[in-house]
């Protein structure tokens, strides 16, 4: 196991914040992680996955572990469907790019979410009215004190939008190291409930959509108003659309009747934080190298050099603002360290 010393962790998250992890190392094996966590304590590690989900205001002073098990198999399958066994460091879209040619579907409106598979479940990836749950088998994780492997059913990993027990009470308490998904081999459940996805399909006359095209869709949805990491750092959706009671909601209505919502439930309205953040006049503005993208306001940018802990203040000014304006709480999606 080579254990680097004063890393840059630069290349190691989506917004290209370089900070130096006083020692890191990448984990290829299920056995050199089980012999790692023997010899640490697990308050000195720290565990980074695809880097997509996370803003760093400071150095790490800890062991960085990077978690870059690799390897797709099919645990299982029948004529209809398989369980896919995935191990955690694979690339989430090329997961679903290796899904696509094979023509297992659901997970096709997933495409091009940056990060990896091991940490899609932590917070429940979702798009385009799909969440990794709706997939899910189970998934296998180390307990970081033991060393000892587990598997989780999905109703143990307690999944609600984005979130999951490994966000709550099980939090630094396991590292997922596999995710096993059900996916079907025919008579596919497209999901074109949204509107977007619907207005393309339309548009290029595709009556009887296959999972490629719905992929397709979601593909150019997404290159239309979502930076792409590699040209520009940003971590997706920064903060979570926040979630009204009824007398909430009203109050806010009868205030701001031209808002967009999504009911969730009879007593539960979900506003998109995008559009909170546009009226307060945020969208396409830029502070030094810290950011809000001009197409989704919902996204903070890197525009180069900019410190995790300007991210963190432009994020802090967004959400003084917005609660201002609208008296809502807007809480980030991403893991502030
Ligand atoms: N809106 C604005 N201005 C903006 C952005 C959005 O007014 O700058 C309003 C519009 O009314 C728009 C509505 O917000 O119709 C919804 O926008 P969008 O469809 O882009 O979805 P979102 O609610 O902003 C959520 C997820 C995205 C996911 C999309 C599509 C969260 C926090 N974000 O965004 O997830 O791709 O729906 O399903 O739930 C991510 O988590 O990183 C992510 C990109």
């Amino acid at each position: 196991m080579l254990i680097e010393k004063n890393k840059s962790l630069r290349e190691y998250n989506t917004f290209g914040i370089d900070v130096l992890a006083k020692a890191f190392v990448s984990i290829t094996s299920d056995e050199a992680l089980t012999a790692l966590l023997k010899s640490y304590k697990p308050k000195d590690l720290f565990i980074i996955g695809g880097g997509s989900n996370l803003l760093l205001t400071s150095n790490i002073d800890k062991l960085v572990v990077h978690i870059n098990l690799k390897g797709i198999s099919v645990a299982s399958e029948t004529e209809d469907m398989v369980i896919l066994e995935i191990s955690a460091g694979e690339n989430w879209h090329e997961l679903v790019m290796y899904c696509i040619e094979r023509d297992y579907g659901g997970i096709e409106n997933l495409s091009l979410i940056p990060g990896n598979t091991g940490t899609a479940p932590i917070q429940n990836i979702g798009a385009y009215g799909v969440e990794i749950k709706d997939v899910f088998e189970s998934c296998r994780a180390v307990e970081t004190l033991t060393g000892e492997s587990r598997i989780f059913t999905a109703e143990d990993c307690k999944f609600g939008y984005r979130n999951s027990v490994f966000k709550n009470e099980l939090k630094g308490k396991y590292i997922i190291t596999s995710v096993n998904l059900r996916l079907t081999k025919k008579n596919h459940e497209l999901n074109t409930s949204y509107g977007a996805i619907a207005d393309i399909l339309s548009e290029k006359n595709i009556d009887k959509p296959e999972i490629k095209d719905i992929s397709d869709a979601v593909i150019a949805i997404r290159q239309s108003k979502l930076p792409d990491p590699a040209e520009l750092g940003n971590s997706g959706s920064f903060f979570k659309n926040p979630i009204l009671n009824k007398a909430a909601f009203s109050s806010f209505r009868s205030k701001f009747p031209e808002a967009p919502f999504y009911e969730v439930s009879s007593s539960e309205f979900k506003i998109p934080a995008g559009w909170l953040i546009e009226e307060a006049g945020f969208k396409g503005k830029r502070y030094g190298d810290a950011g809000i993208h001009e197409k989704q306001a919902l996204v903070l940018v890197n525009h180069g050099n900019a410190s995790g802990l300007e991210i963190w203040e432009l994020a802090q000014r967004i959400q003084k603002r917005v609660k201002v304006l609208f008296s809502i709480d807007i809480e980030p999606e991403v893991n502030v360290i």
